[in-house]
């Protein structure tokens, strides 16, 4: 449980931790946010994190609140007030607060800024290394996944589907059968020639930051990436599956619905990178 919550430039006690009830998050799903992984202290993919953040914004013309040194000073302060060591850091920004009204264009809106930072309990991280189960369900969102938006409303539900038969991810699947991406990951198979194929980068699916640093190490790796959609089917007869997000890294998928991926155990490729991301992922100073 996060102690200390970051709410609009003051660092309050969880329970104390409040926005605005005509808040436009709140009433819109108005708002974006990040999530940064922190590994030992440090914050990893920082730069990116910020870079999406400032491209979210600017896609839904919301003013960015805070200078780059100021985001990273208030996330520092949230990590070293609740003692997080290993976790993530939890980062969102709506329009603001006004009488509610469709539109906003003519408001001078002052943004809403929440910053939380979490323990993970690394034993249960570290178990997701043995593989995961997942369950596909229908792409029900709207056509700009590509902002990292907080309408996460069909993604929990498809997450509320996937857990109530024991999966621990949701697969998206779009309405001609292919894979979009997890509900709050990226998804990606590996081909029986050893190519790892992801679907590019569009309005169809957030560009993950822990994709694009997984892409930087299949280059050292002398890896063959292959950006292209694939379908469900393709993707249960894959020699292996994988997901990756700030949360979950590298995650081996063993199970699709009700078919195992390969012979069931978590794929060899999938389990080597998520040992190699944080010798290529930035680590920032604490
Ligand atoms: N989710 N796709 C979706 C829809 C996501 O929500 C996420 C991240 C990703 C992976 O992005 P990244 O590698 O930058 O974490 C892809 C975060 C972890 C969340 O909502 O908690």
């Amino acid at each position: 449980m996060a102690r200390i919550v970051y709410v609009n430039g003051r660092y309050a006690p969880w329970g104390e931790a409040q926005v605005h009830a005509e808040d436009r998050g709140f009433q819109f799903g108005d708002a974006v946010y990040e999530v940064c992984e922190v590994r030992g202290g440090r914050l990893i993919d920082e730069t990116r994190h910020m870079d999406r953040l400032a491209r979210s914004l600017g896609e839904l013309k919301i003013t960015d609140p805070m200078s780059r040194g100021a985001w990273a000073r208030v996330m520092r302060e949230v990590i070293r007030r609740n003692r997080v060591v290993d976790g993530s850091v939890y980062l969102q920004v709506s329009r603001g607060a006004r009488p509610r009204d469709f539109l906003f264009s003519n408001a001078d809106m002052t943004p809403t800024v929440v910053c939380i930072a979490r323990h993970v309990n690394v034993t249960r991280r570290d178990a997701s290394a043995k593989g995961i189960a997942v369950k596909s369900m229908p792409d029900i969102r709207w056509g700009r996944c590509d902002i990292k938006t907080v309408m996460l409303l069909p993604s929990s539900l498809a997450k509320e589907a996937a857990n109530a038969i024991g999966a621990k991810e949701a697969l998206m699947i779009d309405s001609d059968g292919f894979v979009t991406e997890g509900a709050s990951s990226n998804a990606w198979i590996i081909d029986d020639k050893g190519r790892l194929i992801t679907r590019p980068a569009s309005n169809d699916i957030l560009r993950g930051i822990t994709r694009t640093t997984l892409i930087d190490l299949l280059k050292k790796e002398g890896l063959e990436l292959v950006e292209r959609k694939f379908t469900l089917a393709e993707a249960k007869a894959a020699r292996e599956v994988f997901i990756t997000s700030a949360t979950s890294i590298v995650t081996p998928v063993t199970r699709i619905d009700d078919t195992p991926i390969g012979n069931g155990a978590p794929g060899l490729t999938a389990s080597r990178l998520r040992e190699l991301f944080h010798t290529v992922a930035e680590r920032a100073a604490a």
